[in-house]
Protein backbone atom coordinates (compact mmCIF):
# COMPACT_ATOMS: atom_id res chain seq x y z
CA UNK A 1 0.00 0.00 0.00
CA UNK A 2 1.41 3.30 -0.99
CA UNK A 3 1.48 5.80 1.78
CA UNK A 4 -1.26 8.18 1.76
CA UNK A 5 -0.57 11.97 1.44
CA UNK A 6 -2.65 12.92 4.61
CA UNK A 7 -3.60 11.14 7.99
CA UNK A 8 -6.73 12.25 9.38
CA UNK A 9 -7.17 11.32 13.13
CA UNK A 10 -10.88 11.80 14.60
CA UNK A 11 -10.94 11.85 18.45
CA UNK A 12 -13.82 9.68 19.20
CA UNK A 13 -12.59 8.58 22.98
CA UNK A 14 -12.29 4.90 22.28
CA UNK A 15 -11.19 3.99 26.27
CA UNK A 16 -7.95 0.68 26.49
CA UNK A 17 -12.02 -1.91 26.32
CA UNK A 18 -12.55 -0.35 23.39
CA UNK A 19 -15.74 1.34 24.35
CA UNK A 20 -16.17 5.14 22.82
CA UNK A 21 -16.60 6.86 26.24
CA UNK A 22 -15.96 10.65 26.18
CA UNK A 23 -16.41 14.01 25.02
CA UNK A 24 -15.75 13.63 21.61
CA UNK A 25 -18.29 10.96 21.14
CA UNK A 26 -20.67 12.25 22.61
CA UNK A 27 -20.00 15.44 20.81
CA UNK A 28 -21.37 13.52 17.86
CA UNK A 29 -17.75 12.67 16.49
CA UNK A 30 -18.80 9.31 15.42
CA UNK A 31 -20.93 11.88 12.74
CA UNK A 32 -17.60 13.51 11.69
CA UNK A 33 -15.76 10.29 10.95
CA UNK A 34 -18.87 9.30 8.68
CA UNK A 35 -18.57 12.33 7.06
CA UNK A 36 -15.14 12.18 6.36
CA UNK A 37 -14.72 8.98 4.83
CA UNK A 38 -17.99 9.71 2.75
CA UNK A 39 -16.39 13.11 1.66
CA UNK A 40 -12.60 12.37 1.10
CA UNK A 41 -14.00 9.39 -1.07
CA UNK A 42 -16.02 12.23 -3.02
CA UNK A 43 -13.41 14.75 -3.59
CA UNK A 44 -10.56 12.58 -4.67
CA UNK A 45 -8.31 13.40 -1.67
CA UNK A 46 -5.63 11.37 -1.15
CA UNK A 47 -6.23 10.72 3.11
CA UNK A 48 -6.46 7.93 5.48
CA UNK A 49 -8.83 8.55 8.56
CA UNK A 50 -8.41 6.97 11.64
CA UNK A 51 -10.47 6.67 14.59
CA UNK A 52 -8.68 7.87 18.14
CA UNK A 53 -8.53 7.07 21.83
CA UNK A 54 -8.54 10.45 23.84
CA UNK A 55 -6.59 12.96 22.62
CA UNK A 56 -6.28 15.05 25.87
CA UNK A 57 -7.82 17.83 24.08
CA UNK A 58 -11.75 16.84 25.92
CA UNK A 59 -12.49 20.35 26.60
CA UNK A 60 -11.96 21.43 23.28
CA UNK A 61 -14.02 18.56 21.54
CA UNK A 62 -14.25 17.05 18.64
CA UNK A 63 -10.66 17.06 17.79
CA UNK A 64 -9.48 16.44 14.10
CA UNK A 65 -5.55 16.37 13.92
CA UNK A 66 -4.13 16.18 10.35
CA UNK A 67 -0.69 14.56 9.57
CA UNK A 68 2.41 14.85 8.12
CA UNK A 69 0.82 18.90 8.41
CA UNK A 70 0.43 18.29 12.39
CA UNK A 71 -2.76 20.94 11.97
CA UNK A 72 -4.66 20.54 14.77
CA UNK A 73 -8.28 21.70 15.09
CA UNK A 74 -11.14 21.91 18.09
CA UNK A 75 -14.22 22.37 18.21
CA UNK A 76 -15.13 20.65 14.82
CA UNK A 77 -18.88 20.10 13.26
CA UNK A 78 -19.91 19.76 10.15
CA UNK A 79 -20.00 23.07 9.11
CA UNK A 80 -16.04 23.57 9.82
CA UNK A 81 -15.14 20.15 8.33
CA UNK A 82 -16.37 21.32 5.02
CA UNK A 83 -13.96 24.40 5.20
CA UNK A 84 -11.39 22.16 6.48
CA UNK A 85 -12.00 19.75 3.71
CA UNK A 86 -12.40 22.46 0.94
CA UNK A 87 -8.76 23.58 2.09
CA UNK A 88 -7.59 20.64 2.19
CA UNK A 89 -8.42 20.15 -1.17
CA UNK A 90 -5.56 22.66 -1.70
CA UNK A 91 -3.39 21.35 0.45
CA UNK A 92 -3.93 24.56 2.58
CA UNK A 93 -5.07 25.01 6.33
CA UNK A 94 -7.49 26.93 7.41
CA UNK A 95 -6.10 29.31 9.84
CA UNK A 96 -8.87 30.83 11.53
CA UNK A 97 -9.78 27.45 12.71
CA UNK A 98 -6.46 26.13 13.75
CA UNK A 99 -5.61 25.48 17.07
CA UNK A 100 -3.19 28.38 18.63
S1 LIG B 1 -12.30 12.47 24.29
FE1 LIG B 1 -11.54 13.53 22.52
S2 LIG B 1 -9.85 14.65 23.28
FE2 LIG B 1 -10.52 13.50 24.98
Amino acid sequence: MEKPTYHVLVCNSFRVGGDPQGVCNRKDAVDLLQMLESEIADRGIDALVSSTGCLKQCERGPIVVIYPAGWWYFGVTRQKMDVILDALEQGEPVPELLAG
